[in-house]
C-alpha cells in the first residue's frame, strides 16, 4: 500500500498516473481483487474486513485524485507557456490594398470643385459627333479636329476625346447657372512617354445670366485651385485656341521641380502647362439655345497632373499595374 501511494505521489504525468489506477482499481486491479475476497470471509470478521478495505480504497482515490489536479495545474501551464502569444514580436504585416495615383489625385480634384460648390456631372464614354464635336464648334472637316486623333466605332459613334461633351449635355438637361465638373476617362489614338490611349480629365463649367462671369472669374478660380493642387506657385495664362472657347488660354504653373530654373521636365523654361481653359464661345450657346448668358470652361489632364505631383517620369507606369509602383501609395 505505502508503496503503491508513494508511486502515485511520484507520478510526473497523468498517463503514468492512470496506469496506477488501473493497477488499484481496474478489472484485475488490487483493491477489485480484495473486494472479491469478501464472499469467502467469515460473516463476523466480513464488517471489520469491508470497514479496512473502504478506508484504503478511499486513501487511494484521494492520493490520485490530488495528484490528478497538481498533473492537470502543471500541463495546463506549461500549455499556457506554450502557447503564449507575444504581442510585441515582430510579424509581417498582411499587405493592404492602396487606392491608384489616379484616383488619389481624381479626388483631390473633386474635393475643391465640391468645396467651391460645384456639381458633379457625367456623359457617356461612347459619345456621338454632335456632342464631342459639332456643338462645341468643331464642324466636320474643320481643321481643328485633328487636334484630338479620334476612335471612331462607325460614322455616328467614337470614343469621347475629351470631357466637354459633358457641357453640351449638362447645358441640354438644365437651365443656367450652372456651375459643374465632370471627371471621367477620355479616349485618343496617342502612345508615347506623355500619351495613353485612355486617360482621364477633369471638365469645368461656369454659366450665369447676362454678363456675370467673365474671363477674371475664370482666372480667380484657376489659380487658386492651382495653388491648392501645387503649393505656392505662379500662375501664367498664355493664349492659345480651342474652338469652343473665345478668348482662350493653356495655363502654366511655374516649374515644381527646379523652382523655375530650368529643368528636363520643363524643358528649360521654368514653367509647366496644366490646363486648356477659356470664355465660353457664343456658338457653343448657340446650339444649346442659351440665350443671354455668359460662362466660362476648363479641362485639365488628370494623370498629368498625378506625373507632377508624384514625380512619376513615364505616363504608361500609371497603367502596367506594376505593384512596385502602386505599392509606394500605401
Ligand atoms: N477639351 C480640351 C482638351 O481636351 C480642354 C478644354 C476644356 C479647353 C474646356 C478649354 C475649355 O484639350
Amino acid at each position: 500500500m505505502d508503496e503503491l501511494i508513494s508511486r502515485i505521489n511520484k507520478a510526473d504525468n497523468l498517463e503514468s498516473l492512470d496506469k496506477i489506477r488501473v493497477e488499484i482499481f481496474g478489472k484485475k486491479g488490487l483493491i477489485t481483487a480484495e473486494f472479491a475476497k469478501l464472499k469467502d470471509i467469515a460473516n463476523e470478521e466480513k464488517k471489520e474486513f469491508a470497514n479496512n478495505l473502504n478506508k484504503k480504497k478511499d486513501a487511494f482515490n484521494n492520493a490520485i485524485s490530488l495528484k490528478k489536479t497538481e498533473l492537470e495545474n502543471l500541463e495546463l501551464l506549461q500549455r499556457m507557456k506554450d502557447e503564449a502569444i507575444d504581442v510585441t514580436m515582430f510579424d509581417e504585416i498582411p499587405s493592404v490594398g492602396a487606392l491608384h495615383p489616379v484616383t488619389i489625385t481624381m479626388d483631390r480634384i473633386i474635393d475643391y470643385f465640391i468645396a467651391q460648390n460645384f456639381s458633379i456631372e457625367n456623359g457617356p464614354l461612347i459619345e456621338d459627333d454632335f456632342h464631342n464635336f459639332e456643338a462645341l464648334n468643331l464642324p466636320k472637316y474643320h481643321p481643328a479636329r485633328d487636334m484630338q486623333d479620334t476612335f471612331y466605332m462607325n460614322d455616328k459613334r467614337l470614343l469621347r476625346t475629351h470631357t466637354s461633351p459633358v457641357q453640351i449635355r449638362t447645358m441640354q438637361n438644365f437651365k443656367p447657372p450652372i456651375r459643374m465638373i465632370a471627371p471621367g476617362a477620355v479616349f485618343r489614338r496617342d502612345f508615347d512617354l506623355t500619351h495613353t490611349p485612355m486617360f482621364h480629365q477633369v471638365e469645368g463649367l461656369v454659366v450665369e445670366e447676362e454678363d456675370k462671369v467673365s474671363f477674371a472669374n475664370l482666372k480667380y478660380i484657376l489659380e487658386d485651385f492651382l495653388r491648392y493642387m501645387f503649393g505656392d506657385v505662379k500662375v501664367r495664362f498664355r493664349p492659345s485656341f480651342f474652338p469652343f472657347t473665345e478668348p482662350s488660354t493653356e495655363v502654366d504653373i511655374s516649374c515644381i521641380f527646379c523652382k523655375s530654373s530650368g529643368c528636363r521636365i520643363c524643358s528649360h523654361t521654368g514653367w509647366l502647362e496644366v490646363l486648356g481653359s477659356g470664355v465660353v464661345d457664343p456658338n457653343v450657346f448657340k446650339f444649346v439655345n442659351y440665350k443671354n448668358v455668359s460662362g466660362y470652361a476648363f479641362g485639365l489632364g488628370v494623370e498629368r497632373f498625378a506625373m507632377l505631383l508624384h514625380g512619376v517620369p513615364d505616363l504608361r507606369s500609371l497603367f502596367e499595374g506594376d505593384l512596385r509602383l502602386l505599392e509606394q501609395f500605401k
